[in-house]
């Protein structure tokens, strides 16, 4: 046997015994041989384990009450009507207005926003229109999302002109959003959201 072929079958005897391991017998969960098995455990602690460290036994804690975590932004006013109209009067931007936040807030509509609401922000955006979908087994008309009302022209579903929102009422849309539209909560940190909401001001003007 030359040493090529001697090598080519003691590569497939071990392929084949690695595959034979790592097979479970379809009747319990075992997962066959494992090697090293303790690369698969974590030294510390996972979070859902028992924890004989703490006095309730338990490996995740919850922070001590009144704490924030670091970096973290409080926003106060509830998912309510009461909380956006409160958040409507009392809110106002942070950010100071110029062409740089301007600039950033258009960038993140256009990759947030955009799809719906459309560039000028007239609810027109490309997935309230015909599309149809080409694939290889053929093309399908896709489903059209319903358009939101014009930042300009339309008016609230919760009351009073689209262009009279303020800031308040649109950071509140952005971070639990309302009736179709989702929260952008986990998006855009609430830095990027007044930089939207300055933009979607400029929009309002259109
Ligand atoms: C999936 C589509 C969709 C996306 C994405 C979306 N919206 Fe909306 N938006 C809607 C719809 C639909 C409404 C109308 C909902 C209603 O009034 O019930 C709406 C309403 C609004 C309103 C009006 C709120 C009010 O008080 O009446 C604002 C402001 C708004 N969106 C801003 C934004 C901004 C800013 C973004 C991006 C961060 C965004 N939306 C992303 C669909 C969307």
């Amino acid at each position: 046997m030359s040493k090529i072929r001697l090598l080519g079958t003691l590569c497939t005897a071990v392929a084949f015994v690695a595959m034979a391991a790592s097979c479970g017998d379809n009747k319990t969960e075992s997962t066959g041989w494992e090697y090293a098995r303790n690369m698969y455990d974590p030294i510390g602690f996972n979070p859902d384990q028992p924890n004989p460290n703490f006095k309730n036994g338990l490996t995740a804690q919850v922070p001590p009450e009144h704490t924030t975590p670091v970096g973290f932004v409080r926003f106060e006013y509830a998912n309510t009507l009461e909380g956006y109209e409160k958040a409507g009067v009392e809110l106002k931007n942070p950010l100071i207005r110029n062409a740089q936040h301007l600039e950033q807030g258009a960038k993140l509509f256009k990759a947030f926003c955009f799809p719906c609401h459309g560039p000028e922000g007239k609810g027109n955006g490309p997935i309230t229109q015909d599309r149809t979908l080409t694939t290889s087994k053929g093309s399908r008309k896709l489903e059209n999302f319903p358009p939101p009302p014009s930042y300009s022209t339309g008016n609230s579903s919760r009351g009073g002109a689209m262009k009279d929102l303020t800031d308040g009422k649109i950071y509140h849309t952005i971070t639990y959003g309302v009736g179709l539209m989702g929260s952008h909560a986990s998006q855009l940190s609430p830095e990027e959201r007044w930089k939207v909401v300055m933009y979607v001001h400029e929009l309002q003007k259109k």
